[in-house]
């Protein structure tokens, strides 16, 4: 029986495949978690506690139904009622301005290797700074994160449209509004004291963290640490067919036709590397911009130049993030600003993106809340040219059968114990508020 086994795996891994394929994961690739922090993290994700106004959590736009994202286009934040496709905009208290860019899925970031967050990697780790991060905070950032991934929290949390809410509305978006962010009063100092003053997080707190030993104690970076903990234990996902696989058992069909594709000719691992699909690095594809797009205050349009916003490097015009492709048939829409409701269609389209961006189909956008506006760029050719002009891949020609193989391969990386999580959504949250 072994015998036919290793035989059957060196036919998988010579036919085809021009490039080798990852090692299977293992554990020294994630950093160690400490149980009882991650059941207080679990807790923090799916309380709204942590919204100026106590209506919105982590768990609003990202959501194991909706494999951690939330199954819209754009997300609604603060000034929504309802989840993922349900969700509306609350019509006694809209939000103020919409958000850029599509909620990604949450698979894998304890992995150590995820040192670069966010669509544009506006936050990174570097050794170099004080902080041990690179982050549109600066010099403001706090210090005393245990990981990239513990920093990356501090962000939602301030953000007006996705957790903070209106300065009109309460103590948090105020003190956002007024600059007061770290320090004592600050918004992350005013959201630690509400959590403070639930009995249940003071005890538990101090049951985990050494250094607390009473409410007083408790900082945000604690409560951020704590957070990034659970998101590290509940999504690690590395039981997929595609990773059986890789520990021994044959794929077969149409997936393994998509993997020697993905992994040969077609290219894709050339960005979508490693033990996770992605290279971490930036590339410009030419996936379409709908919705407001990213743009400072003073400046009046809908487009997202990726990259570019966070180095200036005109290298890096509309440049993404690769994106780890982890259960991504369970993840759209797909792209960052979730242009793309269907699987196949995004394949096809990113083969050969200049060609595509003029046939883009935008009746298949979900997001209840579209304005017509919202396809500015689409409309203007002008901003076409100048995405298009950016991507720097050569098409790859497929046909129909090998587009579906490839779709077949993106499938077997889904991983259904990740998707269910490993603690699960909490029965309730100890400040009382209702669960997303
Ligand atoms: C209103 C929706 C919304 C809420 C609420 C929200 N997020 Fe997000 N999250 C997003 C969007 C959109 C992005 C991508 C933003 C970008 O790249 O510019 C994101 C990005 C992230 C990322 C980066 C992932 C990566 O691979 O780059 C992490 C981690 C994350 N969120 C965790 C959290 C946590 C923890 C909370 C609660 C404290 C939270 N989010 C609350 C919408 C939301
Ligand atoms: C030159 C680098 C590069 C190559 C080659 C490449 N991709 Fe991508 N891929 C990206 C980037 C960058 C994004 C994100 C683009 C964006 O959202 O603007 C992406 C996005 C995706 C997404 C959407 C993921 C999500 O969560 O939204 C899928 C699916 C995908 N790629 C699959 C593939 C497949 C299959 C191939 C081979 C046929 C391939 N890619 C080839 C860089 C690449």
């Amino acid at each position: 029986m072994k015998t036919v086994l290793t035989l059957i795996l060196c036919a998988v891994s010579t036919a085809g495949l021009t490039q080798t394929l990852p090692d299977a994961v293992t554990d020294d690739l994630y950093a160690p978690v400490d149980l009882a922090e991650a059941e207080l993290g679990q807790l923090l994700f799916y309380d709204a506690i942590l919204s100026g106004n106590r209506t919105v959590s982590c768990a609003s736009c990202h959501h194991p139904d909706f494999a951690t994202a939330d199954g819209v286009s754009l997300s609604i934040g603060d000034g929504g009622i309802g989840l993922g496709p349900d969700r509306r905009v609350d019509p006694d208290n809209p939000p103020e301005e919409r958000i850029p860019r599509n909620a990604p899925a949450l698979f894998n970031l304890g992995a150590k290797e995820f040192t670069v967050m966010f669509h544009d990697g506006r936050l990174e780790a570097d050794p170099s700074h004080p902080s041990g991060l690179r982050s549109p905070m600066d010099a403001d950032m706090a210090t005393g994160f245990a990981s990239v991934l513990s920093a990356q929290t501090m962000f939602p949390v301030l953000s007006r449209d996705e957790m903070a809410g209106s300065f009109r509305e309460n103590d948090v978006a105020l003190a956002v509004r007024q600059g007061r962010i770290g320090g004592q009063g600050g918004a992350w100092d005013l959201l630690s004291r509400r959590v403070a003053d639930v009995p249940d997080y003071a005890a538990r707190f101090r049951a985990v963290y050494p250094h607390i030993d009473g409410p007083d104690d408790i900082g945000f970076t604690d409560i951020s640490n704590a957070l990034a903990v659970f998101m590290a234990w509940e999504w690690r996902s590395d039981t997929s067919p595609f990773d059986a696989h890789l520990r021994g058992a044959p794929l077969t069909g149409p997936a393994r036709d998509g993997m020697e594709l993905f992994y040969g000719p077609a290219g894709c691992s050339v960005c979508h590397s490693g033990p996770f699909q992605t290279d971490h690095r930036f590339h410009a594809m030419g996936v379409p911009q709908i919705g407001p797009g990213k743009s400072a205050t003073f400046e009046d349009h809908h487009r997202d130049e990726g990259r570019f916003r966070v180095t200036g490097n005109s290298a890096d015009l509309y440049a993404f993030r690769t994106p780890s492709l982890r259960n991504v048939a369970k993840t759209g829409p797909w792209g960052h600003a979730g242009a793309h409701t269907d699987l196949t269609q995004f394949v096809r389209d990113h083969l050969d993106p200049v060609a595509s961006l003029a046939r883009y189909d935008r009746s298949q956008v979900i997001w209840p809340a579209f304005e017509a506006a919202d396809f500015a760029v689409l409309d203007d050719p002008e901003e076409i040219g100048a995405i298009a002009q950016a991507v720097r891949h050569t098409p790859v020609r497929l046909n129909d059968t090998e587009i579906a193989s490839i779709v077949a391969f993106l499938n077997s990386l889904t991983d259904p114990a990740a998707l269910t999580g490993r603690l699960g959504i909490p029965a309730a949250v100890p400040s009382g508020l209702p669960l997303p």
